[in-house]
């Protein structure tokens, strides 16, 4: 199997589990530069590995740390050290040190501070409240920097750096809205906005009025673009693929979500690529409406793993 490359923090709605998938259906296109108005943790791009690229989020704490890594402020030694300072602060008090690393953080964004709290924090999923301060707590462990984990971050780091490196990227701290404005009809868009109706913090609230304007930018622009969404859950369907994205090809994969510690606490959803141009294993939309409509599986990618090919090649 293909190495999935890890970034150094993790977020809400990271696509590591899918990023296979969605690369498979991208390895046969053309295009000049590509684009994620949502980076998010930049998982995809860094997998994908596109020669050249646009990132760009509406959260500077993202934004920040990957314009670190790029222009060298943030390197893995710079991390190695404050993680393991840090990690043993942390330590001697109990815990008690992530409070203060947290309410540093949101006086200064630190990008430093940002992978120390990304790593440490409960659930690993951070979260930011209506003031735009981190306010996820502490996971309760307080040799949470051992050496293993140091090293598996520096390493994610120096991976990272290197990705960032060998290919032209620019990363932009920015509304969606702007970045369609930039859009060029030879690029091509990954957008992966947060799911309307789920999870919403600070950086992550999107309505019925966003996404309806996402697909009309996406539609202007003449670029070719995927959009990731649900499709489906136990409890109900994303109406939003049968209405706003109605013209759009539609390929998924079933995807499970833990709920809670327990292993088998596992709820299925199907997940959505959602195009203007033919995907590798897609349908058209109509033909997923009658497949609803008729309880037919609405499967359309087998769960084989997939062997992106890569624009450019890397030793790492
Ligand atoms: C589902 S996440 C993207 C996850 C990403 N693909 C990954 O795998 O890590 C959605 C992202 O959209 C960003 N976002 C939310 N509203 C936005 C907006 N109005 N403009 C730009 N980015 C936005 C959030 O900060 C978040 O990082």
């Amino acid at each position: 199997m293909k190495k999935i490359f890890v970034p150094p923090i993790k977020s809400q709605g990271i696509k590591t589990k899918l990023v296979d998938w969605i690369s498979s259906n991208v390895k046969d296109i053309d295009y000049s530069r590509w684009v994620e108005p949502f980076m998010g943790t930049g998982v995809v791009a860094f997998n994908v590995m596109p020669a050249r690229a646009l990132l760009c989020d509406s959260n500077p704490h993202l934004i920040n740390l990957y314009k670190g890594i790029q222009n060298k402020t943030i390197t893995s030694a710079i991390v190695k050290h404050h993680l393991i300072e840090e990690g043993d602060k942390l330590l001697q008090t109990k815990g008690e040190h992530y409070y203060e690393v947290r309410k540093r953080f949101n006086s200064n964004g630190d990008s430093l501070d940002f992978i120390f709290l990304s790593r440490s924090c409960f659930n690993g999923m951070m979260r930011f409240n209506k003031g735009g301060g981190f306010n996820v707590p502490f996971c309760k462990k307080p040799n949470r920097f051992a050496q293993s984990l140091v090293t598996k971050i520096t390493n994610q780091v120096d991976y990272i750096s290197e990705i960032i490196d060998r290919g032209d990227y620019t990363f932009k701290n920015q509304d969606f809205r702007v970045t369609l404005s930039e859009l060029s009809s030879d690029d091509f868009v990954y957008s992966d906005p947060p799911y309307i109706g789920r999870h919403v913090d600070y950086f992550d609230s999107w309505t019925e009025e966003d996404e309806i304007y996402l697909k009309g930018g996406l539609i202007e622009s003449n670029a070719k673009f995927i959009l990731s969404t649900w499709l489906s859950n136990k409890y109900r369907v994303n109406e939003y693929v049968f209405s706003v994205w109605k013209d759009c090809n539609i390929s998924t994969k079933e995807h499970f979500y833990h709920v809670g510690a327990k292993e088998d606490n596992r709820n299925a959803v199907y997940e959505a690529l959602l195009s203007n141009i033919k995907l590798k294993d897609s349908i058209t939309n109509s033909e997923m409406q009658n497949r609803i409509d008729s309880k037919i599986s609405q499967l359309t990618s087998s769960t084989t793993n997939h062997y992106p090919s890569l624009q450019l090649s890397l030793n790492l």
